[in-house]
């Protein structure tokens, strides 16, 4: 089954072209950042007009990409939320016309169980890494999806079965790397530019708080984004004159490398222990904080220390992407066997799926 996906609930407008749940024949991303950039945050209403001005080129893009036409899509999956609604509607409307005009079944999907689902895809040959695994996921799992909007920690019973142990209290981890950038007068979104700086610098230097939340499977990340300011403050160290550290100070690399290594902690510890709770051998990770290095590295040592098995998506389906929303449509589709009402919804919460969701009058998905 070849399914198009279509991602649009933020900044990024993205469409992909996936066969059968896995196999990646395209994956167009549109980055809206150079506009986004000068305010240090996403505009929502930038962010929706931008959409329509990129989505039928994206989506054209994605099909030729993929070396097919449109007669040759089986089904379209579109990201329903949460996240912002004007964004959501561009990607909801643009999915049901494609459903409508085709004829050909549409499924609504979460954000955050496409993030799961990014651990599906196989990038295209040319973009494989060694490192990267090939072998096959199946829950039941432990997931920790960590974006610039979630820090949530899951059990994956089965496909699409889905129970929320703890979520952020505050700000996602994502948001926390960014407002720190953002202070620290780097660019956005900070993550990245971090994750970079912070290889240059000692990651003992600074004995940043470590939230656990002991009693709760919840994060907060607030208190440390404050530690890390006035640490800044209390040190003047954005008074001190540039080095070669990528024209920064060492200390903020030693800053940038303390503050990461906080949230590793805090991350791995808490998933680990979530695997220990509820027996269960097997973590993934998603959303776009899994690309970073320090966290990737501490979860293998963990994991294989442990005796865990660890799934960690290849690092271009880390962030947002349509390719994740295609794979999710695909054993959503299969399961459900129904199309299903598309309804966008900024705080949409994480349903488990279930064949009440198919709208009644949807048409049967014929396996091709
Ligand atoms: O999943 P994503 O593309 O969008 C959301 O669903 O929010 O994640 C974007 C977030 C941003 O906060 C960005 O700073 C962060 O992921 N990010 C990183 C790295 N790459 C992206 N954070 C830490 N280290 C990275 N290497
Ligand atoms: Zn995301």
């Amino acid at each position: 089954m070849t399914i198009l996906g279509i991602e649009t609930s933020c900044d990024d407008t993205s469409a992909a072209v996936v066969s059968n749940g896995t196999n990646v024949l395209s994956n167009v991303v549109s980055s809206q950042i150079k506009i986004h950039k000068k305010y240090g945050g996403i505009v929502p209403e930038l962010a929706s007009r931008q959409h329509l001005e990129n989505i039928n080129f994206v989506i054209e893009k994605a099909i030729r990409d993929a070396g097919c036409k449109i007669q040759n899509i089986n089904a379209v999956a579109v990201t329903v939320g949460p996240g912002l609604i004007g964004s959501l509607l561009v990607g909801t409307t643009t999915a049901q016309a494609i459903s409508n005009i085709m004829k050909i079944p549409v499924a609504g999907i979460n954000h955050i169980e496409g993030h799961i689902f990014a651990n599906f895809l196989q990038p295209q040959r040319t973009q494989r890494k060694t490192t990267e695994n090939t072998e096959k996921v199946t829950p039941p799992f432990v997931a920790l999806i960590v974006s610039g909007g979630h820090t949530d920690l899951l059990m994956v019973k089965n496909w699409g079965n889905y129970k929320i142990l703890g979520r952020t209290r505050d700000d996602a981890v994502g948001e926390v790397f960014d407002k720190i950038a953002k202070f620290l007068g780097l660019d956005y979104p900070g993550g990245p530019i971090i994750d970079k700086l912070a290889k240059k610098g000692d990651n003992k230097k600074i004995n940043f708080p470590r939230p656990y939340m002991p009693d709760s499977w919840d994060f907060s990340f607030s208190g440390l984004k404050t530690a890390v300011i006035n640490y800044v403050n209390s040190k003047h160290l954005l008074a001190q004159p540039p080095t070669e550290v990528g024209g920064y100070n060492h200390s903020i690399a030693d800053l940038c490398a303390s503050f990461q290594q906080s949230c590793a902690d805090v991350l791995v510890r808490k998933t680990v222990l979530a695997c220990e709770k509820f027996n269960i051998k097997k973590i993934i990770l998603g959303g776009g904080v899994s690309a970073n290095s320090r966290l990737r590295c501490d979860f293998i040592k963990k994991c294989d220390e442990e005796n865990i098995k660890l799934f960690m998506p290849a690092a271009i389906f880390c962030t947002d992407n349509a390719a994740m929303i295609a794979s999710a449509g695909y054993f959503k589709l299969k399961k459900i066997a129904r199309c299903m009402a598309i309804n966008p919804s900024a705080n949409l919460e994480l349903k488990s799926w279930n064949r009440g969701d198919a709208e009644e009058k949807g048409e049967k998905v014929k396996e091709k």
